[in-house]
């Protein structure tokens, strides 16, 4: 079986670079068929690494750059992987004024990582977001589909330990 280095950091035991092929062929003589595609690749690879990048830009001759302006215009597309489990700390009006930033301290604390980083066991990726329109709960953060609402800094060990 190939293999191939993800630039996510992966090795990839590959017959992942044969189904992105075949995501490929599914979807090239659709009008529109990069974003589809770029879809199918990231669930297949976890991210959109520069590899896979280049990969479909050759298979549907068209420019790395036109790729990588769409991969990166996006919001759903990452070119870096994401943890397991998202963390999304909302930086909106009324979270912030409730101590929002706090909450965002003490996560980058917790985790060891920046905004947007993801954590080395590749567990947690902490986001900053706006208004996740649950004001009256200021500050509010969402792990995965899990809304906290009155969240107070200290709790937030706590809270991680149910993701362990
Ligand atoms: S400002 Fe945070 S939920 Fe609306």
């Amino acid at each position: 079986m190939p293999t191939a280095t993800c630039r996510c950091g992966e090795t990839i035991v590959d017959d992942r670079w044969e189904k992105l092929d075949e995501i490929i062929e599914k979807h090239r003589a659709k009008q529109g068929a990069l974003i589809p595609i770029l879809h199918e690749a990231q669930e297949l690879f976890g991210c959109l690494s520069e590899d896979v990048q280049l990969k479909v830009a050759h298979a549907l001759g068209i420019s790395p750059a036109e790729v990588y302006g769409v991969a990166t215009f996006y919001s759903f597309f990452t070119l870096k992987p994401r943890g397991k489990h998202k963390i999304a700390v909302c930086l909106g009006t009324a979270c912030y004024v409730r101590g929002a930033s706090e909450l965002v301290r003490a996560l980058k604390e917790e985790l060891g990582v920046e905004v947007n980083g993801t954590t080395k066991d590749g567990r947690f990726t902490l986001e900053v977001v706006r208004c996740l329109g649950a004001c009256g709960l200021a500050p509010v953060m969402m792990i995965g589909d899990n809304v906290y609402g009155r969240v107070k800094p200290e709790k937030i060990p706590e809270i991680l330990k149910e993701y362990q």
